[in-house]
């Protein structure tokens, strides 16, 4: 099997000795939707990030993907670096790779940090969103789909005032359809990964901005709440994209979990 590390576009800052941080990012964007986080991350730990196949700079492929073969990408990128223990720290489609990796995985991570995302699989709703998402690609393009799909992520300040908005905008809108349709399929198809929330054993940091309506602050509480050793920090003046809408507050947060359980 070909090495993932030549395929799969990989970002390595700061030492490389210290605790390792793998930053995996949502749906449609890539890795510098954690540039800003990373930037203060990098002056203490080994920050990682990558992009998820048929999404920024890795490729499409025949955009067959599934969740299972994301989370093979993550653990294939730990094995190619030959991380140790890495704290895993995913947003939405990045925690639901995140959340099936604990799962599928533990003993080999760290830590867990979980910015604006769910445990659940898509309900009937949601699986006729991702339809519709299909339809609208293939009909209007997928440059109306993304317009439309990342407006709704953020707070309607950002959308007004936050240059990092419009930039990640112009990025995504330059998305392979194949890819963007591959990541839908691949979201519809995941499973529920709740069951395990009860299970998980390392210390987990939950991270929701305090507008966001597509994993809300009390759907991720309630997420929080199922998980032994976890703590939960809402993150003012964000709605869904913490990273990118207050990266001040969302690196806070994450030292301070960091500090606490990992020095
Ligand atoms: C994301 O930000 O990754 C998406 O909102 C996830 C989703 O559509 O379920």
């Amino acid at each position: 099997m070909k090495s993932q590390k030549q395929i799969i576009s990989i970002y390595k800052q700061g030492n490389s000795v210290a605790t390792p941080i793998i930053f995996i990012h949502g749906f449609p964007y890539d890795h510098l939707m954690w540039e800003n986080v990373i930037s203060i991350l990098q002056k203490t730990y080994f920050c990682i990030s990558y992009d998820i196949r048929g999404l920024g700079g890795s490729p499409c492929g025949d955009g067959q993907f599934t969740m299972e073969s994301f989370v093979d990408d993550l653990e294939e990128i730990i094995n190619e670096l030959k991380l140790d223990k890495p704290v895993v720290c995913g947003l939405s489609m990045g925690g639901y790779i995140s959340l099936r990796a604990v799962e599928r995985f533990e003993e080999i991570l760290g830590g867990l940090i979980l910015c604006d995302t769910k445990p659940e699989a898509d309900n009937n709703e949601g699986k006729l969103k991702r339809a519709a998402g299909i339809k609208k690609i293939n009909e209007l393009g997928v440059q109306k789909f993304v317009e439309d799909f990342v407006s709704g992520c953020f707070t309607e300040e950002s959308v007004k005032n936050l240059k990092e908005y419009k930039e990640t905008l112009t990025r995504s809108l330059k998305s392979d359809p194949v890819g963007v349709k591959g990541c839908l399929l691949a979201m519809q198809g995941r499973t529920d990964t709740t069951p395990y929330l009860e299970k998980i054993k390392i210390p987990t940091l939950v991270i929701c901005g305090e507008e966001d309506k597509l994993s809300p602050p009390e759907v991720m509480k309630s997420m929080a709440d199922k998980i032994k050793s976890s703590e939960f920090v809402l993150i003012p003046k964000a709605a869904h994209m913490t990273p990118i809408e207050n990266p001040e507050a969302v690196s806070k947060a994450i030292l301070s979990f960091l500090k606490k359980n990992f020095e």
